[in-house]
């Protein structure tokens, strides 16, 4: 399904026109990479505890045992270090004293999430909700906040990144759609996440698919969705974000079409979008790469993403003009993994055309290549199916640009290993979504704490 990318491919676009897109003072992606250090590979410490061939979603004793034993072993390794040398459990020994807090991921794993999994199995979705709706109630509680803040944020200066001219505190973000509605920022802030896209927001609210639309599968660590932009619209998330902000991390916003507009009227949508948020967003994502809602992957065609690319970006020029702002707030557009190698350079050569300050890649696939799972269900495939074509189309556009367009790279990263990869093919930041639900909120800290390590 997916088009071959050679790595001797020729089809080039002018680095220069790239440079006029970025600002100055950022960091080019080899550069951040080469802020992580040498490349090597990064082992976490609940990744080397997952238990192969373990069915995802399952309470089992041993899980359950081995995440009490971790606790405890987690209180007492500090004042009785042999201990962890007469254990039994050596994947949970070696987890334990890799890192002190790893006991959260491991209940995670092996008690929240079954439970979750189990209670929601009917419909997946409800387990989001019920997560946001806890998020949410967090958000209003300054002292838990600061105590999870303590907990799970990793601040090293070693993290920190500048990137289209924005400031990163660490490079992990949450990708679009976890937080459509911006319901639970400072909530992501103290998991220790570097950044949060919120959106994809459209002009008009709208209810999304009917349900169920959103489908596990556990023995792929894959989610398959179908939600269609469901969200409460550009004006509430305006107000929203106006009662929430400042934050100490950046807020990218996505924005899509509304359902109800045809697509000859997205220009005008996606640009009413723009101005009611223009205000709260450090960056915007044009996502013109949902497989959800119908004739939007059209927009990646050059006729049409040049006549929304240039209307956007005029828009950018007009309200930074009218705020007194010196440089107008960055534009990003984001791409499905389904893209042919052509149509990649095709939307690069428009993006550099209209001065975009980065691209987003990727958003979820159609492809059902290399599943364990037999689903029917139709929608976007995402976590580790997602991986290496993620990867793949990062690299690319990274050679095709010579380095000069900062990416986000964002698709089936699970571990800190997929993260140090994602960067070494180009990525100045990287988000997750899938990896969040099947690992918990220990990942964002486990990701950043090896990172933090490579760099050493
Ligand atoms: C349930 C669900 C909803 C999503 N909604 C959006 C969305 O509204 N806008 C968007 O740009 N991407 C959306 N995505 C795609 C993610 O942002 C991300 O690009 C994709 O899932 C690949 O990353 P992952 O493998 O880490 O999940 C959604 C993904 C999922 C699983």
């Amino acid at each position: 399904m997916y088009g071959i990318i050679e790595p001797c491919c020729t089809l080039a676009v002018s680095d220069a026109r790239f440079a006029v897109g970025t600002r100055s003072g950022e960091r080019s992606p080899a550069g951040v990479a080469g802020a992580c250090g040498p490349r090597e590979t990064l082992r976490t410490s609940w990744r080397d505890t997952a238990l192969p061939n373990q069915p995802t979603g399952t309470v089992t004793r041993g899980g359950i045992r081995r995440s009490l034993f971790c606790l405890l072993q987690n209180r007492v390794s500090s004042r009785l270090p042999q201990v962890q040398q007469m254990s039994g459990s050596r994947d949970c020994v070696r987890s334990c004293s890799d890192d002190k807090k790893v006991f959260c991921p491991m209940l995670y794993q092996h008690m929240v999430r079954p439970l979750l999994f189990w209670l929601t199995r009917h419909d997946a979705e409800i387990a989001h909700e019920r997560v946001l709706s806890l998020l949410t109630a967090l958000s209003y509680l300054p002292p838990l906040l600061w105590l999870l803040r303590q907990f799970w944020a990793v601040r090293d200066a070693r993290l920190e990144r500048e990137v289209f001219g924005v400031r990163f505190p660490n490079p992990l973000g949450l990708a679009a759609g976890f937080d459509k509605d911006g319901v639970a920022l400072p909530a992501w802030v103290a998991l220790g996440f570097g950044f949060v896209e919120v959106g994809t927001v459209t002009w008009h609210a709208q209810p999304g698919n009917p349900r169920p639309r959103v489908f596990r599968l556990p023995a792929d660590r894959a989610l398959i969705n179908r939600m269609g932009f469901n969200n409460h619209g550009a004006t509430a998330l305006a107000t929203r974000l106006q009662a929430t902000l400042p934050l100490p991390i950046p807020i990218g916003i996505s924005l899509g079409k509304s359902r109800q507009v045809p697509l000859e009227a997205a220009v005008a949508d996606y640009c009413a979008s723009l101005r009611a948020l223009y205000a709260y967003g450090d960056y915007f994502a044009v996502n013109v790469s949902s497989p959800n809602t119908p004739g939007l992957r059209a927009l990646q065609e050059r006729e049409h993403l040049d006549l929304l690319l240039a209307a956007l970006q005029q828009e950018v020029r007009t309200l930074a003009q009218e705020r007194g702002e010196l440089h107008p707030r960055p534009l990003l557009v984001k791409i499905a993994p389904d893209l042919s190698e052509s149509a990649i350079v095709e939307a690069l050569t428009v993006s550099a055309d209209h001065g975009i300050s980065g691209i987003i890649a990727t958003n979820t696939t159609l492809s059902r290549d290399g599943l364990h799972t037999t689903s029917t269900e139709t929608g976007g495939l995402s976590g580790q199916p997602l991986t290496a074509r993620a990867r793949q189309v990062v690299r690319f556009i990274s050679r095709e640009t010579g380095g000069q367009l900062p990416i986000i790279g964002v698709g089936g990263i699970a571990h800190a290993d997929d993260a140090q990869r994602m960067f070494d093919a180009g990525a100045s930041l990287v988000q997750v979504y899938t990896s969040f639900v099947y690992a918990g909120p220990g990942l964002v800290r486990t990701i950043n704490r090896a990172l933090c390590r490579a760099g050493l």
